[in-house]
């Protein structure tokens, strides 16, 4: 029984740490213009269960990381008069979902997938890798399946998950041969924008790597990361030509900034000779604080009142709970173990 097509979004993160600006042009900017837009109901769910899954000797650092994590969406824009914020953990019915789910998917399958197969390596799990660990992906179908989303914006390395979760719709459907189940797509940022490399110019920012610009830092800590940044190591006096390919202020003037032109001109002065890194480094900076000054200060402002946070993620939690048990109760009539109603 659908009732007017409105499209879902369904997205989330798992609260490890604080958010970075790699997190912002991965996926927080499109989840913010798509809410904005009006299209969507959205769900925006912090994954502590996911995050406890190679975490689970350490929930201490997972339920900080709750809190910051939601600091983080309320300071980006994420609005919950307009979104649900909700806690994984405290939706009963995604672990029954994940149980049923599991059944339809093979140890191969999993094994399989490049995403979990790249972070077992990097997380040194040696010969004990945890079984929830390899199994996160299905409950992550159970995360988009039970809001029926339609869309996820995330960032690529999250498509093995949709693709994983598409199977599984799929399969559902067709063994208990009911429609119960909605595919979901990803959306992902425009081609060669969604990702933004480290302060050293490692393509990737992580927290692990220490190389991250937080959405939390402050101006100080901000201006001192912007001036440490990874420039052309060739570029040695003001008036030597300089590389802006793989030079990481100019990539990050590309996202950025918006005044391409200006850019542009930049590039060209930069490559000729003529504009020293120091120079270039504090327009950056000056970009930069402007775009994250206003993020700051909202968090700021929620942080002055950590009952409230909590208080939207139990308002988030118990209306996306009415919404899963709903899905729950069509798979549990779609597989048959309904015995008493
Ligand atoms: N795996 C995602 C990440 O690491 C987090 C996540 C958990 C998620 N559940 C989700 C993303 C559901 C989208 C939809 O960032």
């Amino acid at each position: 029984m659908n009732k007017m097509a409105k499209k879902v979004i369904l997205t989330g993160d798992r609260p490890t740490g604080k958010l970075h600006v790699g997190h912002y042009v991965g996926s927080l900017k499109n989840r913010v213009e798509l809410q904005n837009s009006g299209g969507y109901d959205t769900y925006i769910m912090i994954a502590d269960m996911q995050a406890l899954t190679d975490n689970a000797r350490d929930p201490e650092k997972i339920r900080n990381s709750l809190i910051q994590v939601t600091l983080d969406y309320l300071a980006v824009g994420i609005d919950p008069k307009k979104s649900t914020i909700l806690v994984q953990s405290q939706i009963p019915a995604l672990s029954e979902l994940t149980q049923h789910y599991s059944n339809l998917v093979s140890m191969s399958r999993l094994e399989r997938n490049p995403t979990v197969k790249n972070e077992i390596r990097q997380k040194n799990f040696g010969q004990s890798v945890p079984a929830g660990f390899v199994m996160y992906p299905i409950s992550q179908a159970a995360d988009i399946t039970a809001f029926k989303a339609t869309t996820v914006p995330v960032g690529d390395d999250q498509e093995p998950m949709l693709e994983q979760t598409r199977e599984i719709v799929r399969t559902f459907n067709s063994v208990y041969d009911q429609q119960v189940l909605v595919e979901p797509e990803g959306y992902f940022p425009p081609k060669g924008q969604g990702r933004i490399p480290g302060l050293d110019g490692n393509a990737k920012m992580s927290k692990s790597l220490g190389n991250a610009i937080y959405l939390s830092d402050d101006a100080d800590t901000l201006s001192k990361k912007v001036m440490s940044m990874y420039t052309d190591p060739n570029h040695i006096h003001v008036e030597d030509p300089g590389q802006v390919e793989g030079n990481t202020v100019f990539t990050y003037l590309d996202i950025f900034d918006d005044d391409k032109d200006h850019v542009a001109e930049l590039k060209e002065q930069y490559r000729h000779g003529g504009l020293g890194d120091v120079k270039i480094k504090r327009y950056l900076n000056d970009v930069l604080q402007a775009k994250l000054d206003p993020i700051r200060t909202r968090r700021n402002e929620y942080a002055q009142d950590i009952a409230g946070v909590y208080d939207i993620l139990k308002q988030g939690s118990d209306k996306a709970n009415v919404v899963a048990n709903q899905t729950l109760k069509e798979v549990r009539d779609a597989i048959g173990i309904n015995y008493f109603d």
